[in-house]
């Protein structure tokens, strides 16, 4: 069903552009507040397109002149861009316009972020710097001068001439204009190379501010690494003399793929021992590879237009998910990846903001840089990949980057690919694309005269404008356990296509007990009745690590539920199988810390609601905070062993194996601050030598209510590094008591470091407090209050970020009338408030519908 608003755009209404760009000359006089950007654009008409309306996208542009063919035009212009009369015929148009690169808080377009130049453009903010066809579908090499007295003056491609004060710049790719980049500002190179297989030599340069230089290292060996993958796995060469990242410390998100000139949000690019945690060398890890894979996925092969967005983000966040398996332990990342996916697509998936990974619809682009386009989106692509196996998803993506190089592609390009690779028919399987909803999975079995038969039902439930959902296509990778651990039959892919489905197994000797969707092999919620003895069997047996994990998980959530609902909660099994796990030392560090790690508040509402429970966020955190309490004292005496085994004497390493250690020892710490009050905490604070047990000790030293004097003596050492202080911020947010969240948050938005304006700053105080379920569901309603207070004042500075922000409420539907009351009061008013953007209108709306 069609929308009244006329501002959204349908997948339905795409045509083909009316006029080509053969080639793009820009040149750039910065100035803080008055840029001029002049543009010279050879158009061609489009063979293909249906009419020969000359359309340029422009917004908050003062046009100074404009000509065709070298004749003055007066344009028709409105806020969305403007019309012309032009030939028939092959012309070139140019254009002067002035931009306020100071004046603009969006960070979208060209800004001045700590006193650099620098631009964000993806999805639609090249508009904002000059007039163009700002579409995917019309891609063209670029050549940039820039004029400016900064010292360093970057663009895309490679560098083809400079002089005094100014530089040029030349990409021959032809690009979209979301991937057009510019830099310009006092900065320093980390300088390296890379010789790709055909030995041609790749200049990598990863700029900073002076001052930042000792946190390079571990980006670039990342990159090197990146290129090199990408080499071996998916046979992918790099294209340009140079590749460049540029450090920026206000962002809107992690990092932007611009062709040879990527743009790092410094919080996913920045590393050092001192300053950051095994997390953030992980996660930077994994946003550099997915940056430079981008190249390929992305830049080479772009999106015809945004309903196609997660044929790039969905594939890109397949590759980095592969890459960072292969790094470091393939079971851990899976673990983490589906953690990720569950507590943040899944409650996409299930609330008002659900949506197709393919959506028809939209009315802001930068609102759908979701959970569901790009984790979803590569979940959709692993199961390709189990479906077809390595060898034909391989020769799939070769025929891929084959065919469709140069191009702004489609899904349906890419599914038309697997079949003609594989002979397969995909039809069915397109609706992962097309679907929206997380599908639910039942099993049951039945056990007669040797033959084990499981016998499935799929069902998902209907999302927003979407009732009727159709039978998916489902790998459910499954493998059987005899009754003495042994695995009697081997992991293969049952693959369901019907609503019901049965699959037999015959010849065994005894009932065997299944491992269903091992390694999550579809992003569905499976349910299955289980004893607790079964699971604490397969946490004990399974050869699958993804579903020895899970097994603890799922005995973990009975547990909180129970204890939840006041019923006797199945604690024995669980604690019993929980301490036999911690000390099997086959097991490594990382994925012992993981399973020690009990399910988090938010999921735990989930799972609740799922089970037809309205979830109390108090009764959930105090549960919690009880199991949490009993696993320590059950865990007592093991505790100070298993501590001192997790002591590393080697120097700091950023490594997997390192990290795991270390993600082991923060569990156990926060086991023993819940029987010390904080002693070992306080030992580990004051001797640690880097960031992440200084944290994660700060941490067990604030649940204990014990954090002051390391709070103070944190803020003293960091105050001066913007990035740590984002850390201060955060952990005084997570860590604060329920009753206490809102408050404190309020107050830390008083500080004088405190600045709405950069987008990490903001989401290190109000993006931990949405992540604080018992304290932004507290029952005085001061949360969903501050949150809607502080998104109407960001709002009409950095709209994107607003709109992100009002995420928070999109589990309004879990919970009971009051809550929702005040929920939706907090909506409606940010409904409500005078000029509101179109983002966050958006976001807002389809909550509240
Ligand atoms: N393409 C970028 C990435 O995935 C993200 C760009 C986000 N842009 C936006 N307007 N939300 O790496
Ligand atoms: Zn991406």
């Amino acid at each position: 069903m069609k929308d009244a608003s006329p501002q959204t755009i349908y997948l339905s209404d795409y045509t083909p552009p009316a006029y080509l760009v053969e080639d793009v000359h820009l040149t750039f006089r910065l100035a803080p507040t008055a840029t001029r950007v002049i543009a010279r654009i050879n158009f061609r008409p489009n063979p293909e397109a249906k009419s020969r309306a000359f359309f340029l996208h422009g917004e908050g542009l003062k046009l100074i002149w404009a000509t065709v063919d070298g004749q003055i035009v007066q344009p028709g212009i409105d806020e969305d861009g403007l019309t012309a009369e032009v030939p028939d015929a092959p012309f070139t148009w140019e254009a002067e316009v002035e931009i306020d690169p100071a004046g603009n808080t969006r960070l979208e377009g060209l800004y001045l972020s700590n006193g650099m130049y620098c631009t964000q453009c993806e999805a639609e903010g090249f508009r904002r710097i000059t007039y163009y066809p700002d579409r995917p579908d019309v891609m063209a090499p670029f050549t940039v001068r820039i004029e400016g007295e900064e010292p360093v003056l970057l663009s895309n491609g490679n560098p083809t001439d400079h002089g005094p004060g100014w530089a040029e710049w030349t990409d021959p790719w032809p690009k979209p204009s979301y991937l057009f980049a510019l830099v310009a500002g006092d900065l320093v190179a980390r300088e390296d190379s890379f010789t790709t297989r055909n030995e041609r030599e790749v200049a990598l340069k990863l700029w900073v501010r002076p001052g930042d230089e000792h946190k390079t290292e571990w980006a670039m060996e990342s990159l090197k690494a990146s290129m090199k993958w990408d080499e071996e796995v998916y046979g992918r060469e790099y294209d340009l003399d140079i590749f460049q990242i540029v450090a920026v410390s206000d962002f809107n998100m992690g990092a932007m793929e611009n062709k040879g000139l990527n743009i790092f949000n410094t919080s996913a690019v920045l590393a050092s021992p001192d300053t950051s945690t095994d997390a953030n060398f992980a996660r930077i890890e994994g946003i550099v590879a997915h940056e430079y894979f981008h190249n390929w996925t992305g830049n080479r092969i772009t999106c015809r237009d945004w309903f196609q967005l997660s044929l790039k983000e969905g594939l890109t966040v397949f590759r980095d998910q592969s890459f960072s398996a292969d790094l470091r332990s393939a079971a851990v990342q899976r673990i983490e990846d589906v953690m990720a996916l569950r507590g943040r697509q899944f409650r996409e998936d299930n609330g008002p903001l659900a949506h197709q990974v393919q959506p028809d619809s939209f009315v802001e682009i930068n609102n759908f840089y979701t959970a569901t386009i790009y984790e979803k989106g590569a979940e959709v692509i692993r199961m390709l990949h189990t479906l077809v196996g390595p060898d034909d998803y391989r020769k799939a993506l070769d025929l891929y980057f084959d065919r469709h190089d140069g191009e702004a592609a489609t899904i349906d390009d890419w599914l038309n690919v697997f079949e003609d690779a594989t002979g397969r028919d995909l039809g069915q399987f397109k609706r992962w694309y097309k679907q929206a909803g997380t599908p639910r999975l039942s099993v049951e079995e039945q056990w007669e005269d040797g033959t084990y038969t499981l016998t499935f039902t799929q069902d998902t439930p209907p999302t927003p404008g979407q009732d009727e959902k159709a039978p998916l296509v489902i790998p459910i990778v499954t493998g059987l356990l005899g009754p003495n651990g042994d695995e009697v039959v081997p992991s293969q892919v049952l693959e369901m296509t019907e609503k019901t489905q049965s699959f037999t197994f015959a010849g065994l000797g005894a009932k065997p007990v299944p491992s269903i969707l091992r390694g999550f092999s579809a992003p569905v919620i499976l349910t299955r009745e289980a004893s607790p003895e079964e699971r604490a069997f397969l946490l004990a047996n399974d050869t699958d690590p993804f579903n020895r994990w899970e097994a603890g998980r799922m005995l973990a959530k009975e547990v909180l539920t129970a204890m939840v609902t006041g019923k006797e909660p199945p604690l024995d099994a669980y604690l019993g199988a929980l301490a036999t796990m911690l000390r099997d030392d086959s097991l490594e560090p990382a994925f012992r810390a993981l399973a020690l790690h009990l399910p988090g508040e938010d999921d735990m509402a989930q799972t609740l609601h799922d089970a037809g429970i309205t979830p109390d966020p108090a009764r959930i955190h105090d549960a919690r905070e009880t199991l949490l309490q009993e696993v320590a004292e059950h865990l007592q005496d093991s505790l100070p062993r298993l501590s001192a085994e997790m002591v590393i004497e080697a120097p700091f390493a950023p490594d997997a194996e390192q990290a795991g250690k270390r993600a082991l020892a923060l569990a156990l710490l926060r086991l023993t601050t819940r029987l010390d009050g904080g002693k070992a905490a306080a030992k580990v604070y004051a001797e640690a030598d880097n960031m992440t047990l200084s944290l994660g000790a700060l941490g067990c030293l604030l649940d204990a209510e014990a954090g002051e004097a390391a709070l103070a003596d944190f803020e003293a050492r960091w105050a001066g590094d913007a990035l740590v202080m984002d850390k201060w911020f955060m952990m005084q947010v997570s860590h604060a008591a329920p009753e206490k969240a809102a408050d404190v948050a309020a107050r830390l938005a008083e500080h004088p470091a405190f600045n709405m304006k950069n987008p990490n700053r903001f989401r290190s105080v109000f993006g931990a407090l949405a992540m604080h379920p018992a304290g932004f569901h507290h029952a005085s309603g001061a949360g969903y209050a501050l949150m809607a207070d502080w998104i109407i004042r960001l709002d009409p500075l950095n709209p994107q970020i607003a709109a992100r922000m009002s995420g928070a409420f999109e589990t309004i539907g879990r919970y009971d009338a009051d809550r929702q009351g005040m929920m939706r009061e907090a909506l409606e008013r940010i409904a409500a408030s005078e000029g509101l953007s179109r983002d966050t209108g958006e976001m807002v709306g389809r909550i509240l519908r």
